[in-house]
This record gives C-alpha cells, structure tokens and sequence, in this order.
C-alpha cells in the first residue's frame, strides 16, 4: 500500500470505503436518469480519472467514453481563471447526451470553459458529475448535476487529485497541511 510521505502528512478526509459507496449510489442514480439513452462520458483529465475508472463500472447502462485534457495555468493550488485544452476530444458529440466527469469543481472556471466550448459542438444534454464541491470557493455561478461529497476548503489530494502532480495514486481523499499547499 502506498502512503504519503511522513513529512508530508496528510489527513485522510474521505476514505476509500466511504469513497467507494457514493460512487456506487451516482452510478445507480445516473443510470436512472439516463435510462434508455446512452450517454457519452468525458472525462476531465487528469484528475478525473480515477473517478470516472470507478464510476463507469456501477453504471448500468450502455455508455461510450472520452476524454479532455484541460489545464489551468500556474502549479499552484489557485486557479488563475485561465483554461487551456492539452487534449482535444477524439469524437463528435453532435446530438449525444454529455456527461462531463470531474474530480472536483471549485472556482467553476473550468466547467464554465467547457460548457461554452461543448455547445459549439451541438450535443443534445451536458451535465456534470462531479466527485468533491468546493461550494464556498465558487467564483462563477455554475452547479454541478451530481455530486459526491461538499466538502470545505481544504486543499486536497489522493483518489486522482494532486499536489503539484504528486499524490493522485492514494486511494483515500486526503487533506494537505496548509503550509504544503502554499
Ligand atoms: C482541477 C479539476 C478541475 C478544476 C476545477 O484540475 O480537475 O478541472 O481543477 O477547478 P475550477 O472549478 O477552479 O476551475 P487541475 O487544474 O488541478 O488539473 P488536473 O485535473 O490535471 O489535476
């Protein structure tokens, strides 16, 4: 098992157990929702994927995925507001029902970016799952379809998330010490 290092220390905030559970109830309420459809999943690189490994196996449901790399500028742990594409989509989403798949929504610059570049393409439905909520740090006035868990302000990694690209192996959500993630 891997485990952050000591001097490091971080505190685990949602365990793999509780982790897991949640994904099983998105899974079974999104493949409610999309029944008889069959959704194309993008997932938001690179955080996202772990989620989206997890999640896509508790959906009932034919579903097709993609992925999108997107980057904010600056390796630190604010988001500047400035988003780039690192990877474009492979296939059309023309007419399809889109479900964007993410770790964590904050500030919204992110989700805002894709919905205005997605609506170009004319899917017929985006929506967003979305594993953690940041709520209080929200700067632009976007929601999230689904979500895992609201959490508070913290910094945090594990289950996909990083800290300047470490930390994304650990299977438990973990909280950084606040002097780590200046
Ligand atoms: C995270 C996350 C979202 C974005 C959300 O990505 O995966 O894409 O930040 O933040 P926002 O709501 O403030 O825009 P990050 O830039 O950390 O890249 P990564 O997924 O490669 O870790």
């Amino acid at each position: 098992m891997t485990e952050p290092n000591q001097d490091r220390a971080v505190q685990i905030l949602l365990p793999r157990e509780k982790i897991a559970q949640r994904v099983r109830e998105l899974g079974a309420e999104i493949a409610r929702d999309y029944r008889g459809r069959t959704p194309h999943l993008v997932g938001v690189l690179k955080g996202a994927w772990v989620f989206m490994a997890d999640l896509v196996r508790q959906l009932d449901l034919d579903v097709t995925v993609d992925f999108l790399g997107i980057a904010s500028y600056g390796a630190g742990t604010n988001s500047s507001g400035e988003v780039k594409i690192t990877k474009d989509l492979d296939v059309s989403i023309e007419g399809r029902d889109v479900l964007i798949v993410e770790d964590i929504l904050d500030t919204g610059h992110t989700f805002k970016f894709l919905q205005e570049i997605l609506s170009l393409h004319q899917p017929h439905s985006v929506k967003l799952v979305t594993l953690l909520d940041k709520t209080s740090r929200r700067v632009l006035p976007v929601h999230a379809d689904y979500v895992g868990f609201q959490i508070p302000d913290v910094f945090v990694v594990g289950y996909g998330l990083d800290f300047n690209q470490q930390y994304r192996q650990l299977p438990d959500v973990r909280v950084m010490r606040s002097q780590d993630s200046v």
